[in-house]
């Protein structure tokens, strides 16, 4: 017979101990310590209900996986070209950045495509999905709503209706009866993913959670919840802009890295095909403080705008601001001009912005960084067809960056003529078939000579 013994774990830091305590020892946190039941012989923790079978990985196959497409492009790419089958798919972001929005739109494709979609609110009422919904157009005959937040009701429905696409919006607001605290808490997030993961895999149902950000930037229930969970995509873009990005963090079945860009319009989300385009339109041409650089985000290449503006500083400290960009990046690029350019800032507010609200974090863009802090230092503008790439080290050296080809022929496709890239990037650089006039330098003094002259 097997004995079963309980202990309990902390979610944080994993600090194990036999008696329950309101703070776990480990790492202080509150709240934080949930009970598992382990096999007393062989310490092995037990899952009701399940047990396990051991083959060769020889023996193991591999079937294709079978994928339906959302019918929205941007969003089949990032989940590495369509839903899986029984797959469980996190989505997060911040409250108000279209995650609702997004989902019934795909709840609307799928069930046009005979797909029963059944999508659980616990946020709005039926009355209010309506009322989105029709301002989206989405009337499909197969698409079920439901709004509902106790897991044990959910579950009877789900029982019932055996849908082929499942949407919890948002897992935060749904709770399991059996565990008495507040829903949200890591142990119900914990406990009703895990239900919802049982479900999707025995039934082959393809489920989507929609998950709140905490102010941390993390999932709630973080590390519980992007454990559990085979794809996870993040929802991102700024309120007051109208594009979006979505980014797989996490993903199963498809590579991570690959995001999809999406606008919100009046009617829903809609798709942006070619984001280089969008996102330097409308650009200055005849400014100081403008640069335009293609950076590659996952797989695809794509044309931003930098833009920085530097003024002397009114009183007291200096301001550094970066939008869209990595912050402790811009003040390591402020230091390497400094000592490196003999550019005197100490007493220069910089502001440095990547215009279109999008995030990019690449080191990539640290040569376009530089060139658009000394335009606006020195107020002389940078030829607008040219375009600049590279990764500044601590001597101001450039080094190279992955798939340069890819990054030129965009630039090439939207009409540049002239880009400058880092030296060690020349080796093997295929160039034939892109029509643009290659600079390659070794240092930033070289870039801003070419640039911008001495
Ligand atoms: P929503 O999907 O509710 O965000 P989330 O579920 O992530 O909290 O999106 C809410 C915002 O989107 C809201 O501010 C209104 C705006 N919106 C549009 O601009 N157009 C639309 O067609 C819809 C449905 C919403
Ligand atoms: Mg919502």
């Amino acid at each position: 017979m097997v004995k079963l013994k309980s202990k309990f774990v902390c979610q944080e830091c994993g600090y194990e101990t036999p008696k329950w305590m309101g703070r776990c020892p480990g790492c202080n946190e509150w709240n934080t310590l949930v009970e598992e039941i382990y096999d007393k012989k062989n310490n092995a923790k037990i899952i009701q209900g399940a047990s396990s079978t051991y083959k060769k990985l020889k023996e193991v196959r591999i079937e294709e996986e079978e994928r339906t497409s959302t019918k929205i492009n941007e969003l089949d790419r990032v989940l590495g070209g369509g839903i899986v089958k029984g797959s469980l798919i996190l989505v997060g972001g911040d409250p108000g950045i279209g995650k609702s929005t997004l989902l019934i739109q795909v709840a609307n494709n799928l069930s046009i495509k005979d797909k029963k979609v059944l999508y659980i609110s616990g946020e709005e009422s039926a009355k209010q999905i309506k009322i989105r919904a029709d301002r989206l157009n989405v009337n499909s005959d197969n698409l079920y709503i439901i709004s509902e937040t106790n897991m044990g009701l959910i579950d009877n429905v789900i029982k019932d209706l055996s849908p082929d696409i499942l949407i919890v919006d948002s897992i935060q607001t749904v709770y399991h009866p059996d565990i008495t605290s507040a829903p949200g808490s890591v142990s119900q997030v914990r406990e009703v993913t895990s239900k919802l993961m049982n479900m999707a895999k025995s039934k082959d149902i393809a489920t989507f959670i929609v998950g709140h950000v905490t102010k941390q930037g993390s999932i709630a229930g973080p590390r519980v919840l992007e454990h559990m969970v085979d794809t996870v995509l993040y929802f991102e873009g700024e309120r007051h802009n109208a594009y979006r990005v979505l980014r797989a963090v996490k993903n199963r079945f498809g590579s991570t890295n690959e995001i999809g860009m999406f606008e919100m319009r009046d009617k829903g989300l809609k798709e942006v095909e070619n984001p280089s385009e969008v996102l330097i339109t409308g650009r200055p041409l005849d400014s100081a403080g403008t640069i335009v650089v293609p950076a590659v985000e996952g797989t695809r290449p794509m044309l931003v705008e930098i833009q920085a503006l530097v003024s002397s500083t009114a009183f007291g400290m200096p301001r550094r601001v970066a939008t869209g960009i990595d912050y402790n990046r811009v003040i390591l690029m402020l230091a390497v001009l400094e000592k490196k350019a003999g550019l005197q800032l100490q007493n220069m507010d910089c502001y440095i912005n990547i215009t279109g609200g999008i995030q990019i974090r690449e080191p990539a863009m640290d040569l376009g960084i530089i060139s658009a802090i000394v335009s606006s230092f020195r107020d002389k503008e940078i030829d607008t067809e040219t375009i600049t790439i590279g990764e500044v080290g601590l001597t101001g050296e450039l080094r190279a960056v992955s798939l340069m080809e890819k990054r030129l022929l965009e630039a090439s496709k939207l009409g540049f003529k002239k880009a400058i890239i880092p030296y060690s990037n020349l080796k093997g650089l295929e160039i034939k078939n892109i029509d643009i006039e290659i600079i390659a330098v070794k240092n930033i003094n070289e870039a801003i000579e070419y640039t911008l002259g001495r």
